[in-house]
């Protein structure tokens, strides 16, 4: 099973919307028993809660579902367990890469969201946490989704097409 860690700093808004929306279109593509997704926070405010009602009420319009996803702190043990580990924002890769301190891994690649749509110049998933606009960052976590599954595909599955 190839697996994906998304994390933010509550694990409330972008990261839990990210990990449903990857889910779904995997889920779409039938390739639900050979990739999984996950996601995780950096701050602990909201441990076991659902996400956010602005990222359930986007998820419901959409009819995709948020099932049993509930905050949870990002762990050391986590660098070994996922294959890609994906921060949402430039704090929280560096809060994750100190996290995981100077040890590599056997598995795990971190790298930021942002990255995977280098077109859109913009280093960061803004937090609707703070700007309320959950809209803004559906767009750019399904584009970024579509574009680290056909990675994980070309890289890991030999599919280029998915
Ligand atoms: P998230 O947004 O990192 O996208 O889940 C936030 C959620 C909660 C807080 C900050 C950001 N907070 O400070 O409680």
């Amino acid at each position: 099973m190839i697996s994906v860690l998304f994390v933010c700093l509550g694990n409330i808004c972008r990261s839990p919307m990210a990990e449903a929306v990857f889910r779904h279109q995997v889920k779409e593509r039938g390739l639900e028993d050979r990739i999984a997704a996950d996601s995780a926070g950096t701050g602990d405010w909201h441990l076991g809660k659902p996400p956010h009602e602005g990222t359930r009420a986007l998820l419901d319009r959409l009819g995709i579902s948020y099932e049993g996803i509930r905050a949870r702190l990002v762990r050391p043990a986590d660098f070994e367990s996922y294959d890609y580990i994906v921060c949402m924002d430039s704090a929280n890769e560096r809060d994750v890469r100190r996290l995981f301190g100077c040890r590599s891994s056997e598995r795990a690649q971190v790298l930021k969201f942002m990255d995977l749509l280098p077109e859109k110049k913009t280093a960061d998933v803004p937090d609707p946490y703070y700007t309320g606009n959950f809209e803004e960052v559906y767009e750019l976590v399904d584009e970024g989704c579509g574009r680290l599954l056909e990675r994980i595909c070309s890289e890991r599955l030999n599919e280029s097409r998915v």
